[in-house]
């Protein structure tokens, strides 16, 4: 997909977990939430997982990020395999490796100022903060654009907006070289999501970093995505640059998700409208329809 070296590579990533129903053979059934998943992410580049509710995004991330071991496959990270990294290796596996989750304000610890929270991931790393807490927390803050002055604040005193900016803050703390976020804009409003994706842009801009980008609106992916897979049911069915994805899809589950949300981008969406009327056009010219419209 890239001819860059990845900064990290799954290959042949299997998760399997329980399955829930009980009975007497409940033991030794297994459910596969991640099913022979591969995916590379190049620095710079932002691979989005798109699918739908239960397809196994998360899942995948968390196998990524090692906070969940793999059932199979491999995980590799600058070259090094860290399926089975411990100790030393893994710390600073997850230093290089950060994770920005949906809901800022429940992975933000509501007793603790920003400066903690912002500074926490360094200390439980054993690191030195740069110049102290006080000027790096400021710092930070302003270059994920919010006031430098309300580092004594608590999580709660900000808005999601600026929460999930907190968040980003403390992703960037430790100088992540691969940053997940799973459905990091999801719960806020479309202005402010426009806002926090061009901080995302920014940053990446700035610092090179690869993404892992997990939405599920399209319009979201389209602002931000260099690359898209398409997860259904635990297995990746497609897998492209973005506009190859969302203009050429190959995939019919591909075609069905690209039809089944709703768009806030009015060029696509109006694209998308021709698209559809065109084929509606070509199916009525071929006889009875036996599809309802696409
Ligand atoms: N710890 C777990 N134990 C058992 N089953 C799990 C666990 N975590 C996830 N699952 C199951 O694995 C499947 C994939 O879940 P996952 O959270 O990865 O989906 P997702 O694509 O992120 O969905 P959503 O869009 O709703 O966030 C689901 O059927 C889920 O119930
Ligand atoms: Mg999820």
């Amino acid at each position: 997909m890239s001819t860059k070296t990845p900064l990290f590579r799954g290959k042949n990533l299997v998760k399997e977990f329980a399955a829930s129903s009980g009975g007497p053979f409940a033991k030794s059934r297994k459910f596969r939430a991640v099913d022979d998943v591969s995916l590379e992410v190049a620095a710079g580049e932002t691979l989005a997982l798109v699918g739908e509710s239960g397809s196994g995004k998360s899942t995948t991330a968390r196998l990524v990020a090692r906070l969940m071991d793999v059932t199979a496959g491999t995980v590799e990270f600058e070259g090094q395999d860290v399926t089975r990294a411990s100790g030393a290796q893994l710390r600073e596996f997850r230093g290089a490796v950060q994770v920005i989750f949906q809901d800022p304000y429940s992975s933000l610890n509501p007793r603790h100022t920003v400066e903690r929270l912002v500074t926490a991931p360094l200390v439980y790393q054993g690191r030195k903060v740069p110049g102290g807490a006080r000027k790096f927390t400021r710092e930070l803050m302003e270059r994920v654009g919010l006031d430098p002055m309300h580092s004594e604040r608590y999580p709660s005193q900000f808005s999601g907006g600026q929460a999930q900016r907190i968040g980003i803050a403390r992703a960037l703390a430790v100088g992540p070289r691969l940053v997940i976020c799973d459905e990091a804009v999801s719960a806020l409003d479309v202005s402010v999501q426009a806002q926090v994706i061009n901080l995302l842009r920014r940053l990446q801009d700035e610092e090179g970093f690869g993404y892992l980008f997990i939405a599920h609106d399209l319009a979201v992916v389209r602002q931000i995505a260099t690359s898209v897979a398409v997860m259904s049911q635990g297995r990746i069915v497609e897998t492209g640059l973005r506009d190859e994805v969302f203009d050429h899809p190959q995939d019919e589950y591909t075609r069905t998700l690209l039809n089944a949300v709703p768009r806030i981008d009015p060029d696509w969406e109006r694209r998308r409208q021709e698209n559809r009327a065109a084929r509606r056009r070509a199916l009525s010219a071929a006889g009875p329809a036996t599809e309802g419209a696409a």
